[in-house]
C-alpha cells in the first residue's frame, strides 16, 4: 500500500512516499537562501515557493519510486499547526489530488507526524515523547495513537529556536543547530552555562536565559567554539533533566525524541546513557519532511481511523491533544 505524505507547515516543502510503513522516497526542498536576507521566514514568500516546488517534487517522488498516481492508495498532508498560508498550499494540493484520484485523505497533525518518524514498528504505547524543534519543545505522554497528554512545554523559546538564535549571535549560518553542533565538536574547552529551571517540580522548559547568557558571554569576548560547547551542553542537559524527572514520576521507561533537534548527537548520547529505552528518528526524518506525514497516516490507517472529510480546513493553531 503506497501513501503520499506532504508537509508545507513552514519553509520546507516535504514530499514522501511510504510503502506498507516503510519510507521509500523522502524529498525536501528547503528555502534557506530565499529567507536569509530577511533574518527569518517571510510567510508569503514561503507559500509562493511551496506552490512552485510542490508539483515538481510530487512528480519526482513518483518517478523515483517508479509508480504512477493511480498506484497511490492514500494521500495525507499536514493540516496544522504552522503558517496558515504555507499549510494551505500542501493541504489543498493533497485534498485535490485525493479527490481527483478517488482516494481517501488523512489530515495529519504536524507533531503526530514528528512522533511517527521516531516511532519504531512494533512499539506499543504508553510511552513519553519529546518533540524538540524550531517551533516546539513539548513533552507528551502518548497513551495511544491519537491520545496525547501534554506534560510540559517551553515557557519561551523552542529548543531549536534557541540553537538558531545563539548561532546567529556567533555569526554562524542557518539552521543554527547543526552549525553549533559542529563548532562545539571542535572546541578544546567550554564556557559553562547554567542549566535552566533546575529547581522546578514540573516539566516546563525555558531557553531564554541561555540566550541572554550567550549575549553576555559574546560581549565579554569569549571564543565562539567554547561558547557553542557550553550552550549545547546546558541545552541538552536541561532537556534531559526535565524528561528524566517526568519518566521517574510517571514510571515510563520508553521515550521517543522527535523534531529537528533530535538529530543532535550530543543530545542522543546524553539520552542514550540515561537508562531509558530511547528511540530517535532515522537520518533525514527528524526535521520537517513529507515521509513522516505518510508514516502517521499509515499508523492511522492501520489503527482503523476514518479518513478526513475534504470539507475540513487547515488550521494554524491546533493542540495535539485535540488531534
Ligand atoms: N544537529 C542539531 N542540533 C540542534 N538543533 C538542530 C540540529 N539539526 C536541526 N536542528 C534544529 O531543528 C530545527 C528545525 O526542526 P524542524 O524542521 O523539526 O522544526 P520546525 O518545522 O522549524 O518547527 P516545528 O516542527 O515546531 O513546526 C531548527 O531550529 C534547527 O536549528
Ligand atoms: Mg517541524
Amino acid at each position: 500500500m503506497w501513501i503520499l505524505g506532504i508537509d508545507t507547515s513552514c519553509d520546507d516543502t516535504g514530499v514522501g512516499l511510504v510503502r506498507d510503513g516503510v519510507v521509500v522516497v523522502n524529498l525536501v526542498a528547503g528555502q534557506v537562501a530565499l529567507h536569509q536576507v530577511f533574518g527569518g521566514v517571510v510567510p508569503e514568500l514561503a507559500s509562493r515557493e511551496h506552490l512552485k516546488a510542490l508539483p515538481i517534487l510530487v512528480k519526482e517522488a513518483l518517478a523515483q519510486a517508479g509508480i504512477a498516481p493511480k498506484d497511490l492508495s492514500l494521500i495525507a498532508a499536514t493540516r496544522g499547526p504552522g503558517l496558515i498560508g504555507a499549510l494551505l498550499v500542501g493541504y489543498t494540493f493533497a485534498k485535490g489530488f485525493a479527490w481527483a484520484l478517488g482516494r481517501p485523505f488523512y489530515a495529519i497533525h504536524h507533531l503526530e507526524a514528528h512522533i511517527a518518524a521516531a516511532w519504531p514498528e512494533g512499539l506499543d504505547p504508553p510511552f513519553l515523547a519529546l518533540v524538540a524543534s524550531g517551533g516546539h519543545t513539548h513533552l507528551f505522554e502518548v497513551q495511544a495513537l491519537g491520545r496525547y497528554r501534554l506534560l510540559g512545554a517551553t515557557r519561551d523559546d523552542a529548543a531549536g529556536e534557541a540553537f538558531d538564535k545563539v548561532a546567529r549571535l556567533l555569526g554562524l549560518g542557518f539552521p543554527g543547530g547543526p552549525e553549533i553542533e559542529c563548532l562545539a565538536q571542535e572546541a578544546k574547552e567550554k564556557v559553562p552555562f547554567p542549566v535552566p529551571l533546575r529547581e522546578q517540580k514540573g516539566y516546563d522548559f525555558s531557553f531564554s536565559g541561555l540566550k541572554t547568557k550567550a549575549v553576555q558571554l559574546v560581549e565579554a569576548g569569549y571564543p565562539a567554539p567554547a561558547l557553542a560547547k557550553g550552550f549545547q551542553e546546558a541545552a541538552v542537559e536541561h532537556l534531559a533533566q526535565v524528561v528524566l524527572r517526568a519518566a521517574k514520576d510517571t514510571g515510563h521507561r520508553v521515550l521517543l525524541v522527535a523534531g529537528g533537534v533530535a538529530a543532535n548527537r550530543a543530545l542522543q548520547a546524553r539520552f542514550q546513557e540515561a537508562g531509558l529505552t530511547v528511540h530517535f528518528p532515522p537520518k533525514g526524518l527528524s526535521q520537517d519532511n513529507g515521509a513522516m506525514v505518510a508514516l502517521a497516516a499509515w499508523r492511522r490507517h492501520q489503527a482503523g481511523f476514518s479518513p478526513s472529510p475534504l470539507s475540513l480546513g487547515a488550521t494554524a493553531y491546533w493542540p495535539l491533544e485535540e488531534a
